[in-house]
Parts: structure tokens; sequence; C-alpha cells
């Protein structure tokens, strides 16, 4: 059985790549109809991607995990530096695609095709960040760390977690719902 810490690591990536991947799927959709997506849809999955990473996920991991491993594989550590860089790019990357994103829905058609392009970039170089990280980090991690640190790193991520506080947790599963679960109606193009 994985350590606890790993899965909530693993879970974590889950819900991002699905919520990627929504975004992804409901900007095609509206690109194959030829209508205007509910922007409001767009933009809840953007700050499910720009909140989750940026207040939970990449404090997890560079603040707790990735130190530990750095102690205990210091041949991993020029992959961590380049994990914990696309974090601060991801963070930026998301911010920019909100921009995109208000320049679609308040100056039209002409500034969809930025918002696909930067889209697909962040998409394929996070899911491609998330892959990094749970086939080579994490298995590593695993064969290193013991079980006292698996234990101290599961207790700090459930003490970092609860820092952040319930409430927060309860509305980003609320927006996780909201997101997979919203049929993602399409408005008549004006
Ligand atoms: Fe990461
Ligand atoms: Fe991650």
């Amino acid at each position: 059985m994985q350590p606890p810490a790993i899965q909530l690591i693993v879970e974590d990536h889950q819900a991002l790549a699905t919520v990627l991947r929504a975004l992804c799927a409901a900007v095609e959709r509206a690109g194959r109809s030829g209508r205007a997506p509910d922007f409001g849809d767009l933009r809840a999955m953007l700050f499910y991607l720009d909140e989750m990473p940026a207040r939970v996920h990449h404090a997890s991991e560079s603040e707790l995990l990735f130190p530990r491993i750095r102690e205990r594989c210091p041949a991993l550590r020029p992959v961590l530096d380049r994990l914990e860089a696309e974090h601060e790019r991801g963070e930026s990357a998301v911010r920019e695609l909100g921009h995109a994103l208000t320049a679609w829905e308040v100056m039209g058609e002409v500034h969809r095709e930025s918002f696909e392009l930067l889209l697909k970039t962040h998409a394929d170089t996070y899911l491609g960040h998330m892959e990094v990280e749970e086939s080579y980090v994490l298995p590593v991690a695993v064969d290193f760390l013991s079980p006292a640190d698996w234990r101290e790193l599961a207790e700090a991520l459930e003490h970092q977690r609860g820092e952040l506080g319930a409430s927060m947790a309860q509305s980003h599963r609320a927006l996780f719902t909201r997101i997979t679960t919203h049929p993602c109606p399409r408005k008549e193009q004006p």
C-alpha cells in the first residue's frame, strides 16, 4: 500500500487533471459548435486551477515533500529544482489564462485562438509535470524514504491542510463537484 502522503498527492493530481481536461473539452466543444462558451463555467475551472495548486498542492510539495526527498536522495535535487520552478511558471500561466479568457469574453472571437493556444501549452506542460512527479519522483521517494519519514510527512501534510481550514477544503470540493457535474450549457452567439 502507498504511503498516505503519496495518496494525497496523487488524489490532488487526479482532481487537477480532471479539471484541466474538462476545461480543454469545454473550449473544444465551444469551438466545434461555433457558439460562445459559458464563460462562468470556464472561469470556475480556471479559478480551481489557480487556487488548488497555488494555495494547497504546490505548498505540500515544495514545503514538505520535496525538502524531505532532497535530504534522502540528493541525486534528485536537479529534478526537484526544475519541478519547483515549474510550480511558479504554472501559477503565472494560469493567471495569464484568466486574462486571455477575459479578452475572449469582452473583446470577442478574435481572442479565442490565443486563449486556446495558451491553454493547450499549459495543459500539456502541467500534465507532463504531474507525470514526472508520479512516474519518476514519487517511486524513487518510496524507495529512499523511511517509514518514519512517511509518518512525519503524513502528519505534516495533515497539519498543513488543517491550518488552511476545513472550510477551504470544503469549498474546493464543492467547486470540483460543480465543475465535474455541471452540464456546461452554451449560450447562443450574440
Ligand atoms: Fe508539482
Ligand atoms: Fe504535484
